[in-house]
């Protein structure tokens, strides 16, 4: 395959060619910045460009040096060394030490580490939780009992998993069935939503239009938006069909906003884009979001119809914020309604 070709399939297979070449650190955007200001200065502090981090980085881990817990018969122990985190599981009889690898997530809702074992990924079985500024039993890890103290380490990925688990935090840390260590950057950087920069940044050397590979993100549809976001955010399709279902899918933004009767696939006034820039940080002051409400409730075309009750803090009353189960966090209900009403799946 030429390497044109290589660059044409996609990110994907950018994995692959990144590979042979010499590692290129993608976190460093102040090239982009010169040209691209508004995009380049502040993506690099979102929580989308630190989705995942190397343990020797890690603010949580190196904020906390001792963290502890006890599940069932088994204590937990996740201790700083240097730049390193050694994790240590016993229950007394057997012990099981080794070095953790990668952070995953701010820890808004929370942060899970992942480690390797003779060629083999694990999630561990205890996560950072913000909000009780402590270990805890990873999301989903309830269900699980372990029966043997690797087990109750970390809960073992197959190779498909571990790939799709780095495709999403990182920007070249996986093709569809690998993970390939060698080149990753961690976190979701300009590339892995916009495609090969430096490609990008040689075409613009040379003054070759046909090497711009980059990918053109504004003209999209509103669907094709939340499909777009959905890569990693989850789609309506993939939790229509898969679940899951109850107060468990508040966290899938896609699914949930195209359920709400403000969802119009054609209407720009409700993409992702109206109401998020990919490149800050998400706005926590509900207010900001007034505007984007009456665009359609305060005339515009189409209108909606006007509230009764208030004139501003839209999303405090009509976009509730909802208990992730077992997630010790409150993700937004993307399915805007009014309020009182149960929980529609
Ligand atoms: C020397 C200036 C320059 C630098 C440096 C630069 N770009 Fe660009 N970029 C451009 C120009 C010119 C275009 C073409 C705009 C057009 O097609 O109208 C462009 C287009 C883009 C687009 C397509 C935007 C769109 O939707 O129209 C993206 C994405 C992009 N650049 C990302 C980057 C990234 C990421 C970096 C850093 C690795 C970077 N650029 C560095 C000048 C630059
Ligand atoms: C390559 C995967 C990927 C894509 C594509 C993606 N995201 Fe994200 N996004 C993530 C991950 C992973 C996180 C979690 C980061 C964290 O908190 O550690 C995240 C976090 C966020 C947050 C912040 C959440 C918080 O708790 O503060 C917002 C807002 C967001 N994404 C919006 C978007 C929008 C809008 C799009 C589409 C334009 C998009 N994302 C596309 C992976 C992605
Ligand atoms: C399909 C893409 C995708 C896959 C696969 C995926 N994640 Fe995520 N992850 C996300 C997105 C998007 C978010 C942000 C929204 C949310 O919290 O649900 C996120 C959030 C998180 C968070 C919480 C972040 C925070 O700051 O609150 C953790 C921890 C996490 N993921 C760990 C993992 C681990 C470990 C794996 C692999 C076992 C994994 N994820 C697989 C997309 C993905
Ligand atoms: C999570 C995915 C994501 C990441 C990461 C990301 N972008 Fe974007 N970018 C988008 C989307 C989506 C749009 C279209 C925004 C819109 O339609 O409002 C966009 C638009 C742009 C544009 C065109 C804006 C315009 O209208 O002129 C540029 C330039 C750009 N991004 C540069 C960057 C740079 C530089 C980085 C890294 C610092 C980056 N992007 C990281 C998703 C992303
Ligand atoms: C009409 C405005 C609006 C639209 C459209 C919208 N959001 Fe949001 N989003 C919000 C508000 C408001 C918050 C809560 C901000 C806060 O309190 O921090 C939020 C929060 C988030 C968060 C942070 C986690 C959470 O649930 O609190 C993510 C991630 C996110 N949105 C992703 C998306 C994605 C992906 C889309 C497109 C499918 C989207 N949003 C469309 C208004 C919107
Ligand atoms: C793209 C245009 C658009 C945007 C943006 C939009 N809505 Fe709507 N919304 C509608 C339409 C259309 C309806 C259904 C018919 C009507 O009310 O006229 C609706 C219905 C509603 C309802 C009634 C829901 C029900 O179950 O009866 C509420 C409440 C609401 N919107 C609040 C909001 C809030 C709050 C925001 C901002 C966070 C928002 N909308 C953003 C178009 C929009
Ligand atoms: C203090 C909470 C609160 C705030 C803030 C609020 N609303 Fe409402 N809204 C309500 C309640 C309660 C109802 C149901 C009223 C009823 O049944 O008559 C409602 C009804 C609605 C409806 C349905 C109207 C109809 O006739 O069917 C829409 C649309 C709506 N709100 C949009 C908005 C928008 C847009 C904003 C911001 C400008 C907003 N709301 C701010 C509480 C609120």
């Amino acid at each position: 395959m030429t390497v044109r070709a290589a660059i044409c399939a996609g990110w994907l297979l950018a994995g692959v060619l990144f590979a042979q070449t010499p590692a290129h650190n993608f976190r460093d955007v102040r090239n982009c910045a010169t040209c691209h200001p508004a995009q380049a200065k502040f993506h690099p502090e979102t929580s989308m460009a630190h989705a995942m981090e190397t343990v020797a980085e890690c603010s949580i881990l190196q904020k906390h040096p001792v963290m502890t817990v006890q599940l069932d018969r088994y204590s937990y122990r996740i201790e700083r060394r240097g730049e390193q985190s050694i994790y240590t599981v016993t229950d007394g009889i057997e012990t099981f030490t080794i070095p953790l690898g990668w952070a995953f997530g701010l820890g808004a809702a929370g942060q899970t580490y992942v480690f390797e074992k003779d060629g083999a990924f694990y999630e561990s079985r205890v996560s950072y939780y913000r909000q009780i500024d402590a270990l805890d039993i990873t999301m989903g890890g309830q269900k699980l009992h372990p029966t043997n103290i690797l087990e109750a380490a970390g809960r073992y990925m197959g190779p498909r998993e571990a790939a799709l688990c780095f495709g999403c935090h990182s920007t070249n840390g996986a093709t569809k069935t690998d993970v390939t260590l060698a080149s990753m950057t961690p976190g979701v950087q300009c590339e892995r939503c916009h495609g090969d920069t430096e490609h990008h940044l040689e075409g613009l050397k040379r003054g070759d239009p046909t090497l711009f590979a980059m990918k053109k993100l504004t003209g999209m549809s509103t669907e094709d938006t939340s499909n777009f976001c959905g890569q990693c955010h989850r789609t309506w399709a993939q939790i229509a069909m898969n679940g899951p279902h109850g107060t468990a899918n508040v966290r899938f933004q896609p699914y949930r906003l195209a359920n709400s009767k403000c969802y119009d696939a054609e209407d720009k006034r409700i993409a992702c884009t109206a109401c998020h820039d990919p490149h800050r940080e998400v706005d926590h002051n509900l207010a900001d979001y007034d505007a984007k409400c009456q665009a359609c409730h305060a005339g515009g075309k189409p209108a909606a119809k006007a509230c009764k009750v208030a004139t501003s803090n839209c999303a405090s009353c009509h976009m509730v914020k909802v208990e992730l189960p077992g997630g010790h966090h409150k993700f937004t209900d993307h399915d805007i309604r009014l309020p009182g009403t149960s929980y529609p799946d």
